[in-house]
């Protein structure tokens, strides 16, 4: 049983669907902590691919009028395609067609089916082809899918059903005992939310003469296997079940199946159920990420709001787009995609802060040594602060990374390479070079630039490609662009003395901001006079820039005083099904109790910070005048993760 490995998957696409950015988002985060534990050390497996049985297949194919496999063969590629663009390092692409994986699907059915796990009934319910799921009468809404809102039709016929039902207590005890095993615990409550309600049994057979496309039931040849029975049995075929014994024990349990909100409870109800009658143990963690919105609204190919990557992967280069998907969403939570948030993140931590730290060691060391790093001598405590900045973003990317917080990791490797531009401005290695203080030159020259060795490993697994530039600039070459490991920094080596930096063209020219999405300029806007007296101006905003903040109700479920310090409370709030810990400064204006029931509204998508050691996720809105504080609430009862704007 894997103990020590670690073992990553992402949800296996619709091998139907375009790729687009929720896609390139799971597969680059998988590949992130892929790269990542490789450069621990540890040893590490990384799994996608393709899922490609069920009727939308079969219907895109006839509308193509062609073989469905056929059909999966030209489209599988797109994704192919994209993952080798997006320099992504999977140790296997699964396709649900693949001949092995089929095998294991029929030897687990036959397996269950032997066992009594898989019986057959007859039943009716209402199916929708969108998502392959069959759902109640209860669960309809409005008479439409609960999911996507599609038509539904009903349907009446004999099916082979996975005893699902009889699991859930054990199930329930499962989640509650392991607080790992669904992340973030907000979905964890959403799963025993879910497992409240009495658990039916899984469907997991369709008629073939209803849907050909699939794998054979071993024990029935008029059905065929349900495509999400199929679909998440790639997580143990892909790493050798029952084909390869070794394989299978180094890699299962799973450390990580990243998947996104939509998909939680077939992760965290069908999936767990399914191993259990299989008798395998659970993956460790299921992580649920959010969801990526254009403008705030949701992606949809009717809107023509979709992103695809490529597009962006042309316009701003692989490595600036995988930094951005990082940085940009804190994994629990939604993120909104702008073009206007992508340049002004590009601008400011890659070009202004990491770009500029390049180019003012490479050129003060051209200048002043003609590119040879010298060894350092004494460090200074300038120097030694400067060094303790990096040493704590080696840290925290190390921590943020295990508790799946990549952006807070990039955030602390910025803020080292803003501490470093700062300790260039206040070491002023132009003046040292100026008055002929060359040992201290060295020293400053040397720490800047191990500054930026350390950082280049530090990113390497997010931006490989720009990494292995910036290494190349500061004298590396062949296998040392690409190799430096984590577990290498740690040694605390460095091995700059005597490299010769290498002239590099800016590693992140500036972008422009696309002229669609600049801000609006009033044509006849007057010029400001010079002379004019300072006056109250409020200053104007586009509506782009409002668009990006984004606001919402919040029902506030639970309060209390933050220990230590007086101004502050502690919110738990339910934001539309999603829970939310906010800390806020208004206890000198409401009593915990005071809040409970109340619906305010919060700033949902501001970076999370720890408030006296509290995290706290977003902010609530209150008005203010003078002494007075008031929060705004709504005009009347609204349903709480309803958008305000
Ligand atoms: N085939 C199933 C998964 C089977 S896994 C055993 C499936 N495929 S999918 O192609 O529709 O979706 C794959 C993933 O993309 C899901 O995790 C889904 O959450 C994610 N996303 C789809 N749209 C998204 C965004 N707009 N943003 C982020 N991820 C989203 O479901």
């Amino acid at each position: 049983m894997n103990t020590d490995n670690f073992y990553v998957t992402t949800p296996i696409y619709y091998v139907n669907d375009k790729p687009h950015i929720g896609h390139a988002y799971t597969t680059v985060l998988a590949d992130v902590l892929a790269r990542y534990y490789r450069s621990l050390g540890v040893d590490t497996f990384f799994l996608t691919g393709t899922d490609e049985h069920g009727q939308k297949v079969e219907k895109a194919a006839a509308r193509r009028n062609m073989p469905p496999k056929q059909h999966c063969d030209e489209t599988v590629v797109r994704f192919q395609e994209l993952w080798k663009r997006l320099g992504v390092t999977n140790d296997r692409f699964i396709r649900t067609t693949d001949e092995f994986h089929k095998q294991v699907v029929r030897e687990v059915l036959q397996d269950l089916y032997d066992r009594g796990e898989i019986y057959k009934k007859e039943y009716s319910g209402w199916y929708c082809v969108g998502d392959e799921r069959f759902y109640t009468e209860k669960d309809l809404v409005d008479g439409k899918c609960p999911e996507c809102g599609r038509e539904v039709s009903e349907i009446k016929e004999w099916n082979y059903f996975f005893r699902m039902g009889k699991y859930r207590e054990w199930l329930i005890d499962y989640i509650q005992t392991h607080p790992d095993f669904i992340q973030p615990a907000f979905r964890a409550n959403e799963t025993l939310g879910f497992l409240k309600k009495e658990l039916g049994d899984l469907c997991i057979s369709r008629p073939k003469s209803r849907l050909a496309w699939g794998i054979e039931l071993p024990f029935d040849p008029e059905y065929v296997c349900y495509v999400w029975f199929d679909a998440l049995i790639n997580y143990i075929s892909g790493v050798g079940y029952r084909r390869n014994d070794a394989e299978f024990e180094k890699w299962w349990p799973a450390s990580y199946h990243l998947i996104g909100k939509d998909i939680l409870t077939t992760h965290s109800v069908y999936w767990p159920t399914m191993l259990k009658a299989i008798g395998l143990p659970m993956p460790k963690t299921i992580f649920a990420h959010g969801w990526w919105l254009t403008g705030n609204t949701k992606m949809s190919k009717s809107l023509g709001n979709v992103i695809n990557p490529m597009d962006m992967i042309d316009k701003c280069g692989v490595d600036a787009f995988r930094y951005f998907l990082l940085a940009e969403m804190f994994p629990g939570n939604d993120a909104n995609f702008t073009e206007a948030a992508f340049v002004s993140r590009y601008n400011s931590d890659l070009a202004n802060d990491l770009g500029n730290l390049l180019s003012r060691v490479l050129k003060m060391t051209l200048r002043a040594n003609e590119g040879v790093i010298q060894p350092p001598a004494e460090l200074e405590a300038d120097d030694l602060e400067l060094n303790a900045e990096v040493d704590r973003a080696v840290g925290a990317m190390e921590e943020s990374l295990r508790a799946m917080k990549c952006d807070q990791g990039l955030a602390a490797v910025m803020n080292a390479v803003r501490a470093a531009n700062r300790y260039l401005e206040k070491t002023a290695p132009w003046t040292l070079a100026k008055k002929g203080e060359v040992a201290r030159l060295n020293t400053v020259l040397h720490t800047a630039a191990d500054a930026l060795r350390r950082v280049s490993v530090l990113l390497a697994p997010v931006m490989p490609g720009k990494m292995a530039e910036l290494r190349a600039a500061l004298g590396y070459s062949g296998d040392d662009l690409f190799n430096a490991t984590i577990a290498g920094l740690k040694t605390g080596q460095c091995d700059l003395a005597g490299r010769v930096m290498k002239d590099t063209p800016g590693l992140f020219p500036r972008i422009q901001l696309e002229d669609a999405e600049k801000p609006a300029v009033p044509a006849a806007a007057p010029a400001p006079e010079k002379s004019s007296k300072p006056v109250n101006v409020v200053e104007t905003i586009a509506i782009g820039d409002f668009a990006r903040v984004r606001l919402m109700t919040a029902r506030v479920l639970e309060a209390e005083k933050v220990q230590g310090a007086d101004k502050l409370l502690k919110l738990q709030l339910d934001a539309g099904g999603e829970r939310r810990q906010i800390v806020s400064g208004i206890a000198g204006w409401y009593t915990p109790e005071s809040l409970i029931g109340k619906t305010i509204v919060i700033v949902a998508n501001l970076k999370p910070a720890v408030i006296r050691g509290v995290e706290s996720n977003g902010m609530l809105l209150a008005a203010k005048a003078g002494k007075e504080l008031r929060l705004i609430t709504t005009d009347g009862e609204i349903d709480s993760g309803a958008e305000v704007g």
